[in-house]
């Protein structure tokens, strides 16, 4: 996932130029538990291109800071 790549990479506030990263991401490790993995994709080509979230990541990311037109949960971006 999008999560787990800014981890292994040590990427904290920015992931590609394609997203913007919000704060300690992934306390829930994935598990739609939490909205610290906020991010906002940049590039709304690439949103576009993105699978469409889940009910479950709509649910979660309704409580997420700063919410906008291509916010997704990063754990669910792969
Ligand atoms: Fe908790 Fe993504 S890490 S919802």
């Amino acid at each position: 996932s999008m999560l787990e790549a800014a981890h292994e990479n040590d990427i904290e506030l920015e992931v590609s130029n394609l997203a913007w990263y919000f704060g300690t991401a992934g306390a829930c490790e994935g598990s739609l538990a939490c909205s610290t993995c906020h991010v906002i994709v940049m590039d709304v080509n690439y949103y576009n291109k993105l699978e469409d979230p889940t009910d479950e990541e709509n649910d979660m990311l309704d409580l997420a800071f700063g919410l906008t037109e291509t916010s997704r949960l990063g754990c669910q971006v792969i």
